[in-house]
């Protein structure tokens, strides 16, 4: 049988990354170019220069890719890439790329969500298994997505209003940690105390969230304490807002365990990374009949190998797109199937 291999591209938001993938089990290449001490000095990713570096960046990453990779373009099967959801100016960098090269070498081309992507980022320490809930954190989203069986996602709930990643970045901005904020905080919190009584919102039994309550509660904290003239405890401010934050997120995703007879817990997006959320999610779950799935550091970031993944899954289900595929901002990770078409290269 002829070999299947994926070439991905990821450009979604600050990493330019490009991966191939054999076989869907054999990577042969993950090239990550991240911007991130770029954007630190403007306190988040600024689009503008996320687009131009991508550019800068895309050639000498697909170069690298394919040298690592030891193949030429004419040996891959087909090109995924992350075609949404992300910045749009940065996505396009991406697609592009991507189309060229789908219209070059005659590859079918597969449009991946920057979602499934994190998801799927696990089967590199554990396969799926079904049916699985993925707590999907980053600085964009905050979603439990069940999954029945491969490419199959269902969104139980999610925040109403900031993202868990969003809350700890503007915390750690009020209290003038360096971006991305959620780094910052878990290290701080390790040296202190949850001393200070922070709000959560009131338990309604839903799979729903907020976290704009707690991030405000900490603005007001921090200016009350400045007015009083007292000083704020960093440490223990930090502890505090991420114990409140991710037993938060635990106690109201546990119980879909018992709801959807979980097999498999899989953690994805960047604060996924998060020393407290790892540590606790083990141990309120030893007990329970389900897996939990902890993916290493280098999977939470962003990265084209775990879009080569799901590409490689979505290969196999003839889900492809045409060349006039489009970056899609908003672009619900339920409808990851809807280019299901025969390959027209
Ligand atoms: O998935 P990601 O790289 O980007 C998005 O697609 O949003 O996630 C970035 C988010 C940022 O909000 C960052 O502060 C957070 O992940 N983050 C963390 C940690 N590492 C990164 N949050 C909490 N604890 C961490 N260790």
């Amino acid at each position: 049988m002829e070999d299947k291999i994926i070439l991905a591209i990821e450009s979604s938001c600050d990493e330019t990354s490009i991966a191939v993938l054999k076989n869907n089990n054999q990577l042969l290449a993950n090239i990550v170019s991240t911007q991130i001490s770029i954007h630190q000095k403007y306190g988040g990713v600024m689009p503008e220069i996320a687009s131009r570096l991508h550019i800068e960046n895309i050639g000498v990453v697909l170069k690298e890719a394919l040298e690592t990779a030891n193949i030429t373009m004419n040996q891959v099967s087909a090109i995924a890439v992350t075609s949404g959801p992300g910045l749009i100016g940065a996505l396009h960098v991406g697609l592009q790329c991507a189309k060229t090269l789908a219209l070059m070498y005659h590859k079918p081309l597969i449009p991946v969500h920057h979602l499934a992507g994190h998801i799927y980022a696990n089967e590199y320490v554990s396969p799926l298994k079904f049916p699985c809930l993925a707590i999907v954190v980053s600085g964009g989203n905050t979603e439990l997505v069940i999954m029945d069986k491969h490419l199959s996602f269902k969104i139980i709930g999610g925040t109403i209003d900031d993202a868990i990643g969003e809350a700890f970045d503007k915390v750690a901005r009020v209290v003038g940690l360096p971006y991305p904020g959620g780094v910052s905080i878990d290290k701080l919190s390790k040296e202190g105390m949850p001393i200070y009584h922070l709000p959560r919102p009131k338990d309604d039994h839903t799979y729903e969230y907020s976290y704009s309550g707690i991030k405000t509660a900490v603005i007001n904290l921090v200016n009350n304490l400045k007015q009083k003239g007292e000083e704020v405890n960093i440490k223990d401010l930090a502890c505090s807002f991420q114990t409140t934050a991710i037993d938060l997120l635990l106690d109201k995703a546990l119980p879909a365990i018992k709801e959807y007879s979980v097999k498999q817990i899989v953690l994805a997006g960047g604060v996924s990374a998060n020393s407290y959320l790892r540590e606790q999610i083990v141990k309120r779950t030893k007990n329970k009949d389900v897996e939990v799935v902890i993916p290493p550091l280098w999977c939470t970031t962003d990265n084209a190998a775990m879009i080569a993944k799901v590409g490689s899954y979505l290969y196999d289900e003839n889900v492809f797109a045409s060349l006039n595929l489009s970056a899609d901002p908003n672009w619900k990770l339920e409808d990851q199937m809807k280019y299901k078409q025969k390959n027209n290269f």
